[in-house]
């Protein structure tokens, strides 16, 4: 048994040398990103199992046949994307981690290619989950060039169609990037009160609003006085709470939608899945505090330079930006708070600072 996992460690380490090393001297960071990292072929022995997570005792009780309708889940969606998936898995392990009442929690997993369920049953064995295949034909033709090649990947616009591709039971969803990791109870996100609004998130009121269209945009007074009368502040559209209900009733997606067709031809903004969030929803956000998405941690677009937290308390640390921590941590070259991300992380064996489940139990 030994010499299996011993060869199976050296394997993982000499799949991570093959696929990073040549590709990280040769592309800029930007590009690295997407077209350097590949995870070796059975997914299933490339994550360490997560510990196993109990509901304290003052939770409602779960059972493990609980139906995905039960009022007293909370609903988590996450894209699983081969580029980002050691991002996905340590988003979901950070969040059963901090939660009072992990068996409480059910993750909705949205992905275009691969079939990654057994990957999620076998890093975490007790998981309440569903996996829903996303057509990436959806989005091909609204999906413009942006200014990273990143955002310009189907399943970055899947969060347009949660309503359409959950359980109509579902009522509400918490939507979450993959290069994040949740340091507090998910359950108290949760529990936010939206009002009479849509979505929930944090709002930057103090942020340039302009700089998020072109400036062919706020010439066309058809365009710009898409926000008249609205006190619109920028958002982040990687951590969202979600009002499904309403979402289906007032037919968001297709005012989505009608902006990608109209960016297909007028060029009105240079990002990608985010803009028409904006244009839909900026001005009618329920606004949660900031410390839910403390966000930038990724760096610059451009430079992939480090950035500092923002002031306040932390509840979630999102490396939004053109940097991703995995991939500065492999190549020794992190950013300090790239540690923070560390200790979710559960690829390969060995790997960083402890030892897998499987080599314990061997
Ligand atoms: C906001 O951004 C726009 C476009 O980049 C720029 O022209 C404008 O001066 C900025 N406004 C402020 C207040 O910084």
């Amino acid at each position: 048994m030994q010499w299996i996992i011993k060869f199976s460690r050296f394997f993982s380490a000499a799949m991570l040398v093959i696929f990073l090393s040549p590709s990280l001297q040769s592309y800029p960071p930007a590009e690295a990103i997407r077209s350097s990292y590949h995870i070796p072929h059975d997914y299933r022995f490339s994550f360490r199992n997560s510990p196993s997570f109990r509901n304290a005792d003052e939770c409602d009780s779960v059972s493990d046949e609980i139906s995905v309708c039960d009022p007293s889940l909370v609903h988590v969606a996450i894209t699983l994307d081969i580029d980002y998936l050691r991002g996905s898995i340590a988003a979901v392990h950070s969040i059963l981690r901090h939660a009072f009442c992990p068996e409480s929690i059910f993750f909705h997993f949205l992905v275009t290619d691969t079939n990654l369920e057994a990957l999620v049953q076998s890093t975490f064995p007790q998981l309440k989950f569903k996996v829903y295949y996303f057509d990436p034909s959806v989005v091909k033709n609204l999906i413009s060039s942006s200014v990273r090649q990143a955002l310009e990947q189907p399943l970055n616009y899947a969060r347009n169609y949660l309503a359409d591709l959950l359980e109509t039971c579902v009522r509400r969803v918490i939507y979450l990037d993959s290069d994040l990791v949740v340091v507090d109870d998910v359950a108290k996100l949760w529990s936010t009160d939206l009002g009479l609004k849509t979505i929930g998130a944090p709002e930057y009121c103090h942020a340039n609003f302009t700089k998020y269209f072109t400036a062919g945009f706020w010439a066309e007074p058809d365009f710009a006085a898409t926000f008249e009368r609205r006190k619109v502040c920028y958002f982040n559209t990687g951590v969202m709470v979600m009002d499904l209900v309403r979402w289906r009733k007032e037919g968001y997606t297709k005012k989505i939608e009608k902006w990608m067709e109209i960016q297909k031809s007028e060029r009105i903004y240079e990002l990608g899945s985010l803009p028409p969030f904006l244009l839909v929803f900026a001005g009618h956000v329920a606004g949660i505090e900031h410390r839910w998405n403390q966000h930038g941690l990724g760096g610059d677009n451009v430079k992939g330079s480090c950035r500092d937290l923002h002031a306040g308390p932390v509840s979630l640390l999102h490396w939004s930006g053109s940097g991703k921590p995995w991939i500065r941590l492999d190549s020794r070259n992190p950013c300090p708070l790239d540690a923070l991300w560390a200790p979710f992380d559960l690829y390969g064996y060995g790997h960083g600072h402890e030892h897998g489940h499987i080599h314990e139990s061997s």
